[in-house]
Protein backbone atom coordinates (compact mmCIF):
# COMPACT_ATOMS: atom_id res chain seq x y z
CA UNK A 1 0.00 0.00 0.00
CA UNK A 2 2.91 2.01 0.53
CA UNK A 3 3.22 3.10 -3.13
CA UNK A 4 -0.29 4.64 -3.25
CA UNK A 5 -1.64 8.14 -2.05
CA UNK A 6 -5.11 6.82 -1.18
CA UNK A 7 -6.73 7.85 1.73
CA UNK A 8 -6.96 4.94 4.59
CA UNK A 9 -9.03 3.21 6.77
CA UNK A 10 -8.16 0.53 8.89
CA UNK A 11 -11.00 -1.81 10.80
CA UNK A 12 -10.31 -3.53 13.50
CA UNK A 13 -12.24 -6.62 14.28
CA UNK A 14 -12.84 -8.84 10.94
CA UNK A 15 -16.52 -10.08 11.88
CA UNK A 16 -19.43 -9.33 10.74
CA UNK A 17 -19.83 -5.66 11.53
CA UNK A 18 -15.74 -5.08 10.60
CA UNK A 19 -15.82 -7.32 7.45
CA UNK A 20 -19.48 -5.62 6.32
CA UNK A 21 -17.67 -2.48 6.52
CA UNK A 22 -14.80 -3.03 4.82
CA UNK A 23 -16.32 -4.57 1.94
CA UNK A 24 -18.66 -1.21 1.89
CA UNK A 25 -15.41 0.64 1.75
CA UNK A 26 -14.34 -1.35 -1.33
CA UNK A 27 -17.82 -0.78 -3.22
CA UNK A 28 -17.71 2.51 -2.48
CA UNK A 29 -14.60 2.79 -3.43
CA UNK A 30 -13.55 5.17 -0.55
CA UNK A 31 -10.07 4.44 0.43
CA UNK A 32 -7.74 1.46 1.04
CA UNK A 33 -8.72 -0.80 4.14
CA UNK A 34 -6.40 -2.59 6.24
CA UNK A 35 -8.70 -5.39 8.01
CA UNK A 36 -7.17 -6.30 11.48
CA UNK A 37 -8.57 -9.26 13.68
CA UNK A 38 -6.91 -11.52 16.29
CA UNK A 39 -8.04 -14.68 14.64
CA UNK A 40 -5.20 -15.55 12.50
CA UNK A 41 -6.08 -16.03 8.91
CA UNK A 42 -9.65 -14.55 9.40
CA UNK A 43 -8.53 -10.98 8.51
CA UNK A 44 -6.11 -11.81 5.35
CA UNK A 45 -8.75 -14.05 3.87
CA UNK A 46 -11.28 -11.64 4.14
CA UNK A 47 -9.60 -8.78 2.69
CA UNK A 48 -8.06 -11.04 0.01
CA UNK A 49 -11.35 -11.91 -0.95
CA UNK A 50 -12.42 -8.00 -1.22
CA UNK A 51 -9.90 -7.49 -3.55
CA UNK A 52 -10.92 -9.68 -5.94
CA UNK A 53 -13.84 -8.56 -6.03
CA UNK A 54 -13.23 -5.24 -6.69
CA UNK A 55 -12.35 -6.56 -9.94
CA UNK A 56 -16.08 -7.35 -10.62
CA UNK A 57 -17.11 -3.75 -8.71
CA UNK A 58 -14.68 -1.70 -10.90
CA UNK A 59 -13.20 -0.47 -7.51
CA UNK A 60 -9.83 0.32 -7.04
CA UNK A 61 -9.58 -0.08 -2.91
CA UNK A 62 -6.90 -2.01 -2.14
CA UNK A 63 -7.47 -4.31 0.64
CA UNK A 64 -4.93 -6.36 3.29
CA UNK A 65 -5.32 -7.91 6.40
CA UNK A 66 -3.85 -9.44 9.40
CA UNK A 67 -3.02 -9.49 12.55
CA UNK A 68 -0.03 -7.18 12.67
CA UNK A 69 -1.17 -3.73 13.68
CA UNK A 70 1.76 -2.48 11.55
CA UNK A 71 -0.80 -2.59 8.91
CA UNK A 72 -2.72 0.30 10.24
CA UNK A 73 0.17 2.81 10.10
CA UNK A 74 -0.96 6.29 7.52
CA UNK A 75 -4.81 6.00 8.29
CA UNK A 76 -6.66 8.81 8.45
CA UNK A 77 -10.03 6.68 10.37
CA UNK A 78 -9.71 3.47 12.40
CA UNK A 79 -13.33 2.06 12.48
CA UNK A 80 -13.14 -0.15 15.87
CA UNK A 81 -15.44 -3.17 16.30
CA UNK A 82 -13.04 -5.74 17.62
CA UNK A 83 -15.30 -7.29 20.77
CA UNK A 84 -18.09 -10.47 21.26
CA UNK A 85 -21.50 -9.57 19.48
CA UNK A 86 -24.98 -10.00 22.31
CA UNK A 87 -26.35 -12.80 22.16
CA UNK A 88 -29.99 -13.68 22.89
CA UNK A 89 -30.99 -12.55 26.57
CA UNK A 90 -27.79 -10.43 26.57
CA UNK A 91 -27.99 -6.87 27.27
CA UNK A 92 -25.39 -4.73 25.67
CA UNK A 93 -24.08 -4.12 28.97
CA UNK A 94 -23.87 -7.86 29.40
CA UNK A 95 -20.65 -6.96 27.48
CA UNK A 96 -19.03 -4.72 29.82
CA UNK A 97 -15.78 -6.00 31.26
CA UNK A 98 -15.12 -8.11 28.05
CA UNK A 99 -15.24 -5.49 25.62
CA UNK A 100 -13.67 -3.00 27.55
CA UNK A 101 -10.34 -4.88 28.16
CA UNK A 102 -10.58 -5.97 24.11
CA UNK A 103 -11.01 -1.65 22.91
CA UNK A 104 -8.61 -0.92 25.55
CA UNK A 105 -5.66 -3.51 23.78
CA UNK A 106 -6.79 -2.71 20.60
CA UNK A 107 -6.92 0.97 20.92
CA UNK A 108 -3.29 1.03 22.31
CA UNK A 109 -2.45 -0.42 19.22
CA UNK A 110 -3.75 1.56 16.89
CA UNK A 111 -2.73 4.86 18.70
CA UNK A 112 0.65 3.50 18.48
CA UNK A 113 0.42 2.59 14.86
CA UNK A 114 -2.07 5.66 13.55
CA UNK A 115 -1.56 8.55 16.14
CA UNK A 116 -3.27 11.06 13.77
CA UNK A 117 -5.93 8.88 12.81
CA UNK A 118 -9.65 9.44 14.09
CA UNK A 119 -11.69 6.74 15.70
CA UNK A 120 -15.04 5.83 15.28
CA UNK A 121 -15.92 2.87 17.82
CA UNK A 122 -18.84 0.70 17.60
CA UNK A 123 -17.63 -1.92 19.67
CA UNK A 124 -21.19 -2.33 22.56
CA UNK A 125 -21.73 -1.13 25.00
CA UNK A 126 -21.17 1.52 22.72
CA UNK A 127 -20.78 4.73 24.94
CA UNK A 128 -18.92 3.47 27.33
CA UNK A 129 -16.56 1.75 24.72
CA UNK A 130 -15.87 5.49 23.73
CA UNK A 131 -14.46 6.20 26.89
CA UNK A 132 -12.12 3.45 27.53
CA UNK A 133 -10.96 4.59 23.66
CA UNK A 134 -10.43 8.16 24.39
CA UNK A 135 -8.24 7.27 27.55
CA UNK A 136 -6.77 4.30 25.88
CA UNK A 137 -5.88 6.28 23.00
CA UNK A 138 -4.83 9.77 24.66
CA UNK A 139 -6.47 11.15 22.01
CA UNK A 140 -8.13 15.04 21.63
CA UNK A 141 -12.07 14.79 22.36
CA UNK A 142 -12.69 15.28 18.80
CA UNK A 143 -10.89 12.42 17.29
CA UNK A 144 -12.79 9.92 19.11
CA UNK A 145 -16.65 9.02 18.31
CA UNK A 146 -18.99 6.61 18.86
CA UNK A 147 -21.50 4.72 15.90
CA UNK A 148 -25.06 4.35 17.66
CA UNK A 149 -27.10 7.24 16.55
CA UNK A 150 -26.65 6.51 12.97
CA UNK A 151 -28.02 3.30 13.42
CA UNK A 152 -30.53 4.27 15.59
CA UNK A 153 -32.18 6.84 13.26
CA UNK A 154 -31.99 4.24 10.51
CA UNK A 155 -34.17 1.97 12.32
CA UNK A 156 -36.29 4.45 13.47
CA UNK A 157 -36.50 6.55 9.27
CA UNK A 158 -36.67 3.14 7.92
CA UNK A 159 -39.68 2.27 9.83
CA UNK A 160 -41.32 5.41 9.36
CA UNK A 161 -40.70 5.23 5.82
CA UNK A 162 -42.71 1.90 5.79
CA UNK A 163 -45.64 3.10 7.50
CA UNK A 164 -46.02 6.32 5.21
CA UNK A 165 -44.89 4.73 2.15
CA UNK A 166 -42.28 6.98 1.32
CA UNK A 167 -38.29 6.78 0.61
CA UNK A 168 -36.64 6.55 3.58
CA UNK A 169 -33.96 9.03 3.01
CA UNK A 170 -36.28 11.76 2.84
CA UNK A 171 -36.90 11.11 6.62
CA UNK A 172 -34.59 13.04 8.53
CA UNK A 173 -34.50 12.56 11.92
CA UNK A 174 -32.48 13.37 15.31
CA UNK A 175 -31.99 11.03 18.42
CA UNK A 176 -30.07 11.90 21.75
CA UNK A 177 -28.36 9.81 24.67
CA UNK A 178 -26.94 6.26 25.09
CA UNK A 179 -27.06 3.25 22.63
CA UNK A 180 -29.35 1.27 24.88
CA UNK A 181 -32.37 0.89 26.38
CA UNK A 182 -32.82 4.43 27.03
CA UNK A 183 -31.95 6.05 23.84
CA UNK A 184 -34.02 9.20 23.31
CA UNK A 185 -35.49 9.75 19.97
CA UNK A 186 -37.13 13.01 19.47
CA UNK A 187 -40.47 13.16 17.43
CA UNK A 188 -40.33 16.89 17.81
CA UNK A 189 -37.32 16.95 15.21
CA UNK A 190 -38.75 14.51 13.18
CA UNK A 191 -40.02 15.41 9.17
CA UNK A 192 -40.51 14.27 5.72
CA UNK A 193 -38.33 16.77 3.77
CA UNK A 194 -39.28 19.66 6.16
CA UNK A 195 -42.62 18.61 7.07
CA UNK A 196 -43.48 17.77 10.56
CA UNK A 197 -44.17 14.33 10.85
CA UNK A 198 -47.06 14.66 13.21
CA UNK A 199 -49.09 15.58 9.73
CA UNK A 200 -48.23 12.07 8.18
CA UNK A 201 -48.35 9.32 11.60
CA UNK A 202 -50.99 9.70 14.45
CA UNK A 203 -49.36 9.74 17.92
CA UNK A 204 -50.05 6.40 19.06
CA UNK A 205 -48.67 4.50 16.15
CA UNK A 206 -45.69 7.19 16.14
CA UNK A 207 -44.91 6.25 19.92
CA UNK A 208 -45.44 2.31 18.53
CA UNK A 209 -42.57 2.94 16.07
CA UNK A 210 -40.18 5.08 18.55
CA UNK A 211 -40.71 1.70 20.52
CA UNK A 212 -39.97 -0.77 17.48
CA UNK A 213 -36.55 1.06 16.96
CA UNK A 214 -35.22 1.50 20.01
CA UNK A 215 -35.41 -1.96 20.54
CA UNK A 216 -34.21 -2.58 16.85
CA UNK A 217 -31.29 -4.08 17.83
CA UNK A 218 -32.44 -6.89 19.88
CA UNK A 219 -35.42 -7.49 17.54
CA UNK A 220 -33.09 -8.64 15.08
CA UNK A 221 -30.80 -10.58 17.96
CA UNK A 222 -34.10 -12.37 18.30
CA UNK A 223 -34.04 -13.71 14.87
CA UNK A 224 -30.63 -14.09 14.33
CA UNK A 225 -29.72 -16.66 17.58
CA UNK A 226 -25.82 -15.85 17.15
CA UNK A 227 -24.90 -12.88 16.79
CA UNK A 228 -26.40 -8.98 16.03
CA UNK A 229 -27.46 -6.70 13.36
CA UNK A 230 -24.03 -5.87 10.76
CA UNK A 231 -25.53 -4.47 7.57
CA UNK A 232 -26.97 -1.62 8.73
CA UNK A 233 -24.40 -0.98 11.54
CA UNK A 234 -21.58 -1.22 8.80
CA UNK A 235 -23.48 1.06 7.12
CA UNK A 236 -23.81 3.46 9.42
CA UNK A 237 -19.92 3.28 10.56
CA UNK A 238 -18.85 4.20 6.86
CA UNK A 239 -21.50 6.55 6.42
CA UNK A 240 -19.65 8.58 9.51
CA UNK A 241 -16.12 7.48 8.09
CA UNK A 242 -17.26 8.82 4.49
CA UNK A 243 -18.54 12.23 5.98
CA UNK A 244 -14.96 12.51 7.91
CA UNK A 245 -12.82 11.76 5.11
CA UNK A 246 -14.59 13.39 2.64
CA UNK A 247 -15.12 16.69 5.21
CA UNK A 248 -19.04 16.64 4.27
CA UNK A 249 -19.49 18.56 7.62
CA UNK A 250 -22.83 16.14 7.83
CA UNK A 251 -24.83 16.63 10.99
CA UNK A 252 -25.80 13.56 12.20
CA UNK A 253 -26.56 11.87 15.97
CA UNK A 254 -22.65 10.65 17.38
CA UNK A 255 -21.84 9.59 20.59
CA UNK A 256 -19.53 12.17 21.85
CA UNK A 257 -17.71 13.41 25.06
CA UNK A 258 -19.75 16.16 26.41
CA UNK A 259 -18.26 19.16 28.37
CA UNK A 260 -21.37 20.76 29.60
CA UNK A 261 -23.07 20.35 26.71
CA UNK A 262 -26.73 19.34 27.16
CA UNK A 263 -25.74 19.85 30.77
CA UNK A 264 -23.36 16.68 30.86
CA UNK A 265 -19.52 16.55 31.63
CA UNK A 266 -17.38 14.40 30.93
CA UNK A 267 -19.17 11.62 29.66
CA UNK A 268 -20.22 10.03 26.12
CA UNK A 269 -23.59 10.39 24.77
CA UNK A 270 -25.09 10.75 21.50
CA UNK A 271 -26.18 14.25 20.66
CA UNK A 272 -26.21 16.05 16.78
CA UNK A 273 -22.81 16.78 15.72
CA UNK A 274 -21.05 18.17 12.34
CA UNK A 275 -18.63 15.46 11.13
CA UNK A 276 -16.11 16.47 9.00
CA UNK A 277 -12.40 16.69 8.45
CA UNK A 278 -11.66 16.75 12.08
CA UNK A 279 -13.90 14.29 13.43
CA UNK A 280 -16.38 16.04 15.67
CA UNK A 281 -15.96 19.34 14.77
CA UNK A 282 -19.10 21.03 16.78
CA UNK A 283 -22.07 19.58 18.89
CA UNK A 284 -25.38 21.73 18.16
CA UNK A 285 -27.99 21.61 20.95
CA UNK A 286 -31.05 21.88 20.27
CA UNK A 287 -33.85 22.84 23.00
CA UNK A 288 -35.37 19.89 24.96
CA UNK A 289 -38.58 20.10 26.81
CA UNK A 290 -39.16 18.70 30.08
CA UNK A 291 -40.08 15.28 28.96
CA UNK A 292 -36.93 15.21 26.30
CA UNK A 293 -34.59 16.25 29.22
CA UNK A 294 -35.67 13.78 32.34
CA UNK A 295 -35.49 11.02 29.21
CA UNK A 296 -31.92 12.34 28.14
CA UNK A 297 -31.31 12.33 32.41
CA UNK A 298 -32.26 8.60 32.73
CA UNK A 299 -29.96 7.83 28.82
CA UNK A 300 -27.03 9.61 30.99
CA UNK A 301 -27.58 7.96 34.47
CA UNK A 302 -27.25 4.15 32.65
CA UNK A 303 -24.58 5.11 30.58
CA UNK A 304 -22.38 6.53 33.68
CA UNK A 305 -23.78 3.65 35.52
CA UNK A 306 -21.20 1.53 33.03
CA UNK A 307 -18.39 4.02 33.11
CA UNK A 308 -18.49 4.02 36.77
CA UNK A 309 -18.08 0.45 37.16
CA UNK A 310 -14.96 0.42 34.71
CA UNK A 311 -13.62 2.97 37.04
CA UNK A 312 -13.84 6.21 34.14
P1 LIG B 1 -18.35 -10.55 15.53
O1 LIG B 1 -18.21 -11.55 16.62
O2 LIG B 1 -18.88 -10.98 14.22
O3 LIG B 1 -16.91 -9.87 15.27
C1 LIG B 1 -16.10 -9.41 16.28
C2 LIG B 1 -14.68 -9.67 15.87
O4 LIG B 1 -13.82 -9.10 16.85
C3 LIG B 1 -14.33 -11.17 15.79
O5 LIG B 1 -13.86 -11.50 14.50
C4 LIG B 1 -13.26 -11.34 16.84
O6 LIG B 1 -12.27 -12.31 16.51
C5 LIG B 1 -12.68 -9.92 16.90
N1 LIG B 1 -11.91 -9.68 18.10
C6 LIG B 1 -12.17 -10.08 19.38
N2 LIG B 1 -11.17 -9.68 20.18
C7 LIG B 1 -10.29 -8.99 19.41
C8 LIG B 1 -9.06 -8.34 19.67
N3 LIG B 1 -8.55 -8.29 20.91
N4 LIG B 1 -8.42 -7.76 18.64
C9 LIG B 1 -8.92 -7.80 17.37
N5 LIG B 1 -10.09 -8.42 17.08
C10 LIG B 1 -10.76 -9.00 18.08
O7 LIG B 1 -19.22 -9.34 16.11
P2 LIG B 1 -19.94 -8.17 15.28
O8 LIG B 1 -21.31 -8.58 14.99
O9 LIG B 1 -19.04 -7.76 14.19
O10 LIG B 1 -20.01 -7.02 16.40
C11 LIG B 1 -18.83 -6.39 16.85
C12 LIG B 1 -19.11 -5.45 18.01
O11 LIG B 1 -19.91 -4.36 17.56
C13 LIG B 1 -19.90 -6.08 19.16
O12 LIG B 1 -19.43 -5.57 20.38
C14 LIG B 1 -21.32 -5.60 18.91
O13 LIG B 1 -22.12 -5.61 20.08
C15 LIG B 1 -21.06 -4.21 18.41
N6 LIG B 1 -22.14 -3.61 17.65
C16 LIG B 1 -22.42 -2.30 17.90
C17 LIG B 1 -23.37 -1.64 17.19
C18 LIG B 1 -23.61 -0.19 17.44
O14 LIG B 1 -24.64 0.33 17.03
N7 LIG B 1 -22.71 0.53 18.08
C19 LIG B 1 -24.16 -2.32 16.16
C20 LIG B 1 -23.75 -3.69 15.92
C21 LIG B 1 -22.76 -4.31 16.65
C1 LIG C 1 -27.55 -3.14 17.59
O1 LIG C 1 -28.14 -2.12 17.92
C2 LIG C 1 -26.39 -4.88 18.89
O2 LIG C 1 -25.96 -2.61 19.26
C3 LIG C 1 -26.31 -3.54 18.31
O3 LIG C 1 -27.93 -3.88 16.66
Amino acid sequence: MKDFKRPKISVIGAGNVGATAAHLIALKDLADVALIDIAEGVPTGKALDILQSNSVEASSVRSVGGTDYGLVENSQIVIITAGIPRKPGMSRDDLLKTNADIVQSVTQQVAKKAPDSILIVVSNPLDAMCQVALKASGFPKERVMGMAGVLDTARYRAFLAEEIGVSPEDIQALLLGGHGDTMVPLPRYTSLQGIPISQFVNEKRLNEIVERAKAGGAEIVGYLKTGSAFYAPAAAAVEMAEAILKDQKKLRPVSAYLEGEFGYKGVYLGVPVILGAKGVEKIVEVDLDEKEKALLKNSYEAVKSLTEVLGL
